[in-house]
C-alpha cells in the first residue's frame, strides 16, 4: 500500500504541510508506504493544451506527453494506491502551483465522451484539503466552497472515491506584531492554533487512515 500526498504551499512546515504529514501517519497506522512531495520544489506549468492526451490513437492517448518534473510524479501516481492533495487558499481558491497540477492530473484522464469516462487505469481513494484564513460561515459567504467541490467532484470522476478536509482561521505569521494586519488578533489566532489546529491535525490522521484502509 502506498500512499502519496502533495503540498501546494510553498511553506514546507506550515498549515498545509502539517495537516499533509499528519494524514500520512494515518496512512502509516494502517501499514502503508507513504510519501510527501513539495510541488514547489518540481518545475512544471499547468496544462498547454497540446491535446496528446485526447488524440486518436496517439501513443500518449490517456496520458500526459509533457516531459516535465511530473512526468515521473503521474506514473508513481499510477502505481500508488492513494493519494491526498492539500492547499492553502490563496485569492478564493487553491495555489496557482496546485491549480497547475490539478489541471495535468485530472484531464488526461478525462475522456471528452458524453458520458464522461476515467481513463485512470484503477480506482484509488482520494483526499483533499484547504488551509485558509477565513471561518466556514465566511468560506461559504465568499462562494469559496462551490469552486472547491469542484475539486472533489474531478477527483472522485477519475479515482473513483474523494473526501475533502477544510482547516478554518489558520495561524499565518510567525509574528503578528511584525506585519500589517489589524484584521486579525493575534492572541485569537494563537488561541486558537493551540485548541483548533490539534483536532484539524486529527481530522487529517483520520483522513489518512480512511485512504490508507485495507480493501473489503
Ligand atoms: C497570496 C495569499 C493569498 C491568500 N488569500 C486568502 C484568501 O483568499 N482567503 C483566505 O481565507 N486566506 C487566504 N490566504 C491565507 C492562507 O490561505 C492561509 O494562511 C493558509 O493557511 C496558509 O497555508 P500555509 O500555512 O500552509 O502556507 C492567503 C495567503 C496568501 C499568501
Amino acid at each position: 500500500m502506498k500512499i502519496m500526498a502533495f503540498n501546494g504551499s510553498p511553506r514546507k512546515k506550515w498549515n498545509t504541510a502539517t495537516l499533509l504529514q499528519k494524514t500520512l501517519e494515518g496512512a502509516a497506522s494502517q501499514g502503508a508506504e507513504t510519501e510527501l512531495i513539495h510541488l514547489y520544489d518540481l518545475n512544471f506549468k499547468g496544462c498547454i493544451s497540446c491535446f496528446s492526451c485526447k488524440k486518436r490513437g496517439g501513443k500518449s492517448y490517456g496520458r500526459c506527453a509533457v516531459r516535465d518534473d511530473l512526468a515521473p510524479v503521474f506514473e508513481r501516481i499510477e502505481a500508488a494506491d492513494g493519494i491526498v492533495l492539500g492547499s492553502p487558499i490563496y485569492l478564493g481558491t487553491v495555489t496557482g502551483e496546485m491549480r497547475s497540477f490539478i489541471e495535468r492530473l485530472i484531464f488526461p484522464y478525462l475522456t471528452y465522451t458524453d458520458p464522461i469516462q476515467s481513463l485512470f487505469p484503477k480506482k484509488i481513494r482520494t483526499g483533499i484539503l484547504y488551509t485558509m484564513n477565513v471561518s466556514e460561515p465566511d468560506m461559504k459567504q465568499r462562494g469559496y466552497d462551490r469552486h472547491l467541490d469542484l475539486n472533489e467532484t474531478y477527483l472522485r470522476t477519475i479515482f473513483g472515491a474523494c473526501e475533502s478536509l477544510y482547516s478554518f482561521d489558520t495561524y499565518q505569521f510567525d509574528d503578528y506584531s511584525a506585519v500589517v494586519a489589524d484584521r486579525y488578533d493575534p492572541e485569537k489566532k494563537a488561541q486558537r492554533r493551540k485548541q483548533i489546529f490539534p483536532l484539524d491535525c486529527e481530522k487529517a490522521f483520520q483522513l489518512g487512515a480512511r485512504v490508507a484502509a485495507p480493501r473489503g
